[in-house]
């Protein structure tokens, strides 16, 4: 049933030395979900993503899948699930055909008309013979989510799938991502380090930054949730601070250089920018954003973790 709870993981962590890459994690991907798994570099996602696919042993806690213990019923848990953990290494010198085939051995076997079917999926069919080496980096992409899709697995887990593509090859795992939830009905996991990517094609989603959850919950509604900002940006400055103090329903003023932070309702930016024009204003940027969206960019825009210890 779609709704159903299929990924658990309780108290998961992995600790490295003396340092935790994922520390108290609680996740729960549901039937039929697009599930966005969203954190900056070095955040603990490929981690996380190595224990659920059973790569890694986690330090701490647990992880359900289909309410199967991955530590005591190891196959069961794993039987419908199929994922890429970073670059997918593949033979370069064989086909892409060739190279699902000795995937598809060491599990079992997988059909020719399987093979054939993956590789039409991900759109590489008319490829399919030529050696991967001569492919290029979106065409090796897709040729990862062929090899998850192999066994036809009901939970499908991406690592990063976009990672590296240009707006155009986004665009296509996109369309892929969502061609297999609602088409193929697949549940979906899908890591990425870019909010608006996951925003595009994922109805739930859980932040992680240095290796904890920030917040999980449908996109729409964390998206909405909180205080809004908009970036006003004016000259003169002068000018820019007198209207803004003046106008209603402004809340917290914050200055960043000669650009202001503005909390407040989306609803009067248009109100906003008339007092601008009418004081003559000449307005830079007014720009609206949401809370996690302000929060995802400072956790970002932060020097990376390794930098920091
Ligand atoms: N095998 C390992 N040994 C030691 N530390 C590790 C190992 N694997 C990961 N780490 C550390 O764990 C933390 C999380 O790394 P991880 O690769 O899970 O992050 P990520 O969110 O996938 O980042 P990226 O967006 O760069 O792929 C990092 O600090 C990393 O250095
Ligand atoms: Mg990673």
């Amino acid at each position: 049933m779609t709704g159903d709870i299929i990924l658990q993981t309780k108290n998961l962590g992995k600790q490295y030395k003396s340092r935790w890459a994922v520390h108290h994690l609680d996740l729960e991907v549901r039937r039929g979900d697009v599930f966005g798994f969203l954190g900056p570099n070095g955040a603990g996602k490929s981690t996380t993503i190595r224990m659920l696919l059973s790569l890694v042993r986690p330090t701490e806690g647990e992880v359900f899948l289909f309410g199967w213990s991955l530590a005591k019923d190891r196959e069961k848990a794993l039987q419908s699930i199929g994922g890429i953990v970073e670059k997918p290494d593949f033979y370069p010198y064989l086909s892409a055909h060739r190279n699902l085939e000795i995937v598809g051995a060491l599990n079992g076997g997988a059909s020719r008309a399987r093979i054939q079917e993956v590789l039409e999926l991900v759109g590489l069919a008319s490829r399919a013979s030529d050696k991967v080496k001569t492919y290029s980096h979106g065409m090796k992409q897709r040729l990862g989510i062929a090899q998850a899709l192999l066994a036809n697995p009901e939970f499908v887990i991406l690592d990063e799938p976009t990672s590296g593509l240009d707006p155009q090859g986004m665009k296509e795992i996109r369309g892929l991502i969502r061609h297999l939830a609602s088409d193929q009905n697949k549940t979906v996991m899908l890591s990425s380090h870019l909010l608006n990517e996951v925003e595009m094609v994922a109805n739930r989603m859980a932040v992680i930054n240095r290796g904890e959850l920030v917040t999980q919950g449908e996109v729409a509604a964390l998206l909405e949730k909180g205080e809004k900002c908009v970036t006003v940006q004016g000259s003169p400055v002068e000018k820019v601070r007198s209207v803004l103090s003046r106008q209603r329903n402004i809340g917290k003023v914050l200055e960043k250089g000669d650009a202001f932070e503005v909390t407040m309702p989306f609803e009067n930016i248009p109100e906003l920018a008339r007092a601008l024009v009418q004081e003559e204003v000449d307005i830079q940027a007014l720009v609206p954003r949401r809370s996690l969206e302000e929060y995802f960019l400072s956790i970002t825009e932060n020097e990376p973790e390794e930098s920091k210890n």
